[in-house]
């Protein structure tokens, strides 16, 4: 667990559209493209319109065969509008989709797509197998898909109960379990934790973590950013309907970092340059060394090293990158885009 202090100072600044370290703006991400077959999503500029509201606004999303990506952003930035344009739902206001290579909505694509958006409706009266089975029937997926789907989402012992008596966690492993009936090849999930308690969360992210194992590619919304840093491959984080930074949840942390204030402060800072070399910079009155996982650096060792020294260490602190930091400090974190309607 990652308990130390967290901070937005220095490496990320808590401003609206700051950029996280450099090396991880999804321009770069771009910048080395895959071959286009190993892109299972594409959009290009894709924007909506809802008169002066623009939801998404010429986004690029480029998505792999085989990850588990995770789309980031608070409420009303602009998710399940995208989620819904790549599935054909609704139409974009411009810009270009390709989703497993065939325009989004088309017949090719969604044979190979499984989605669950917002909260999925069922026949209250029906059973959870009836419901499968009544979508099995429409989509034209053999009855004999529905047992294995029943079973990969923990629902076979109550697969015979009405709907209704489901609570939210087994009403959601239903929508999972729908959207599995086809074995997509994409798996498109819009918050799929949305109103399950800590354990239904947890089971939903080993549920999700199981589905993208192999060639499945599987496109996850969340505002959830402990939720998306656990099960994701990559990360998108969007706000006010904009790609504000992609990458790696590892990327996209930034690294470790050890805060010293030790005593005399020159000597100190003279040792740890020789144990670190270039890393060791100021800040306010300590001393900081950045990477430290890079570094494969032992606080322990350092503070070692400094008292051996005869030097006088007040405080030693391993700052944890988190994900969290960057997405506040990215996406405002006011929960606000709904109010803002960030008019065009
Ligand atoms: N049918 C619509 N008519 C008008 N405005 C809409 C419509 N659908 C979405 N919007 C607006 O578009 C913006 C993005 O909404 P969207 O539902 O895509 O956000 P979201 O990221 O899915 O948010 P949440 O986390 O709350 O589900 C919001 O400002 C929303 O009010
Ligand atoms: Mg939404």
């Amino acid at each position: 667990m990652e308990t130390s202090t967290i901070t937005t100072t220095a490496q990320h600044p808590p401003m609206r559209g700051a950029l996280p370290p450099a090396s991880v703006s999804h321009t770069d991400i771009r910048a080395t493209p895959a071959p286009a077959s190993d892109f299972v999503i594409q959009t290009g500029a894709l924007t909506k319109r809802y008169g002066q509201i623009v939801a998404v606004d010429a986004l690029d999303l480029n998505i792999r065969r085989g990850e588990v990506y995770g789309f980031l952003g608070p409420n009303g930035a602009g998710k399940t509008t995208t989620l819904r344009m790549l599935l054909g739902l609704i139409r974009p206001t411009s810009g270009k989709v390709s989703v497993l290579g065939s325009a989004a909505g088309s017949s090719q694509s969604l044979l190979q797509v499984g989605a669950m958006i917002e909260t999925p409706a069922f026949y209250p009266f029906l059973s959870g197998e009836d419901n499968l089975r009544v979508l099995a029937r429409y989509s034209g997926v053999p009855e004999s898909n529905i047992a294995p789907v029943l079973e990969q989402v923990d629902l076979l012992g109550r697969a015979g109960d009405a709907f209704r008596t489901y609570s939210l966690g087994m009403k959601q492993r239903l929508g999972v379990a729908a959207a599995l009936l086809k074995d997509p090849a994409l798996l498109i999930l819009d918050e799929p934790t949305n109103g399950l308690d800590p354990a239904g969360m947890a089971e939903m992210r080993n549920l999700i973590r199981e589905l993208g194992h192999g060639d499945r590619t599987v496109l996850l919304s969340s505002h959830l950013m402990g939720e998306i840093e656990q099960i994701s491959d990559r990360v998108g984080i969007i706000s006010h309907g904009t790609l504000v930074a992609e990458g790696t949840v590892t990327d996209l942390r930034g690294a470790d970092r050890l805060l010293i204030r030790a005593e005399p402060f020159g000597e100190a800072r003279e040792l740890l340059s020789k144990l670190v070399g270039g890393h060791v910079s100021q800040e306010n009155d300590m001393l900081r060394i950045d990477d430290v996982s890079g570094l494969t650096l032992n606080p322990a060792y350092v503070n070692r090293r400094l008292v051996s020294a005869g030097i006088a260490v007040h405080e030693l602190r391993l700052e944890r990158a988190s994900l969290e930091s960057v997405f506040l400090a990215l996406t405002g974190a006011d929960h606000d885009a709904d109010k803002e309607n960030h008019h065009a």
